[in-house]
């Protein structure tokens, strides 16, 4: 009584891994949970007072989403990106996942996903009966396509819609997207449609972190949202902006979404407000700051001639390789790493690569943030000792990786 279609999508081997670390964890083992993509820092406090404060609100809310709340977010959009967005641009959604899932319901063509991409694109392209394809990256460039590898598929069928999901910075490979102003020739060139998913641009360590956005605006769908700058993942909140030219996707995705979900839980929509309209500069500020000095730290003492891996530039990941280690999958070298040193981490096969290559990717964020946050000051000098006071778990887990690296 199951379609074909869902019956032969896997259970990820990520669900896998979690399932077994709780196992581990129920035998009062100690895990270190590097497994685990979630915001290591409490919501901003303001946010959750406004939270406290609408907490009576009980009407359903039209299905794009709150006016004001669309309002903040087209005026928080527009400064970030130089832009005039309006507000009817913009729809909100239970997390950036279903309004995407939303849209490869609507869209009629190919999916295009780098591999390496977040683990989510692939079945939901499935689901929704669409073609995919992955295009070849690698470290030289960051792991991004290069535009000749976009257009090689392209190319090949070119009479046919495509949209190419772009997550600067990403997940899992922890690296922003350099080469924007090739892709964007080939996006215009070959009118596709490009998935912008922004969810870690507010955590891109550097400053000068820039959109593809910017190059070609009329091909590009901005998605972001609550979940990793401001470390409310369980509030379910997301949202796209769609391009004017782009009305009848927005038309589909809302119909879908008044068809499923209805319209995102009051209070969170009120809350929300206060992520976009009030200042958050210290709060961010200090987030990047520990995220980038726990990702240096790891980068510095795991990476060796036998594990490689890029200096993470924002986000919450790292993506080494062992080369040194063969088993026949990237997912039996992780059951390996969780047997013998009860350390959780994801294969490079759930995020699109060749199973045979040795690559996982680690998320740095086992520690307790708040704690971190409130231990250092905006203007404080991040170092080793404090990284192993605040952060012992991260350290204790890449000692524990570098010696079995090196036995
Ligand atoms: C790259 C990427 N995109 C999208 C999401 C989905 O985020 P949400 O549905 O919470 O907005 C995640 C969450 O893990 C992610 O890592």
């Amino acid at each position: 009584m199951i379609k074909d279609s869902i019956r032969n999508l896997n259970l990820s081997a990520t669900l896998k891994i979690n399932e077994k670390s709780k196992i581990i964890e129920s035998e009062g083992k100690n895990i270190i949970k590097f497994g685990f993509g979630q915001s290591p820092f409490p919501v901003p406090n303001i946010i959750i007072e406004e939270l406290k404060k609408n907490a009576h609100e009980k009407s359903y809310i039209p299905t794009q989403g709150l006016d004001k709340l669309r309002e903040s977010i087209a005026n928080y959009e527009s400064k970030k990106k130089n832009y005039n967005f309006d507000s009817n641009q913009v729809i909100i959604g239970p997390g950036t996942k279903e309004l995407m899932f939303l849209m490869h319901l609507s869209f009629d063509g190919e999916v295009l996903l780098p591999a390496p991409s977040w683990v989510s694109y692939k079945p939901q392209s499935i689901i929704a009966k669409n073609n995919h394809h992955w295009i070849k990256t690698s470290a030289e460039n960051n792991w991004f396509p290069l535009a000749r590898e976009i257009e090689k598929i392209v190319i090949k069928n070119s009479g046919k819609k495509y949209i190419l999901f772009l997550n600067s910075p990403n997940n899992p490979s922890g690296q922003v997207c350099k080469n924007l102003n090739e892709i964007s020739e080939i996006v215009k060139k070959y009118n596709i449609l490009v998935l912008s998913d922004e969810i870690y641009s507010e955590l891109a360590f550097d400053e000068n972190y820039t959109s593809i956005f910017e190059h070609c605006p009329e091909q590009v769908i901005i998605s972001n949202g609550l979940s990793k700058w401001c470390g409310a993942g369980g509030w379910r909140l997301g949202y796209f902006i769609i391009p004017k030219t782009k009305i009848d996707l927005i038309k589909s995705i809302k119909v879908l979404a008044s068809e499923t979900f209805s319209s995102v839980s009051s209070p969170i929509q009120y809350a929300a407000i206060s992520a976009f309209e009030d200042n958050h500069d210290s709060y961010i500020l200090k987030s990047k700051k520990i995220l980038k000095a726990i990702g240096d730290y790891v980068y510095k003492n795991l990476k060796s001639n036998n594990v490689i891996m890029n200096r993470p530039m924002g986000g919450f990941y790292l993506m080494p390789e062992f080369l040194n280690k063969k088993f026949n999958s990237s997912a039996m070298l992780c059951d390996e790493i969780l047997t013998k040193l009860n350390i959780a981490l994801l294969p490079g096969s759930d995020f699109g690569f060749d199973e045979k290559r040795m690559i996982v990717r680690l998320s740095f964020t086992d520690f307790d943030g708040d704690n971190f946050m409130n231990n250092i000051k905006i203007d404080t000098d991040i170092k080793d000792e404090n990284i192993k006071l605040y952060a012992p778990k991260v350290v204790e887990g890449v000692n524990k990786l570098k010696s079995w690296v090196e036995n």
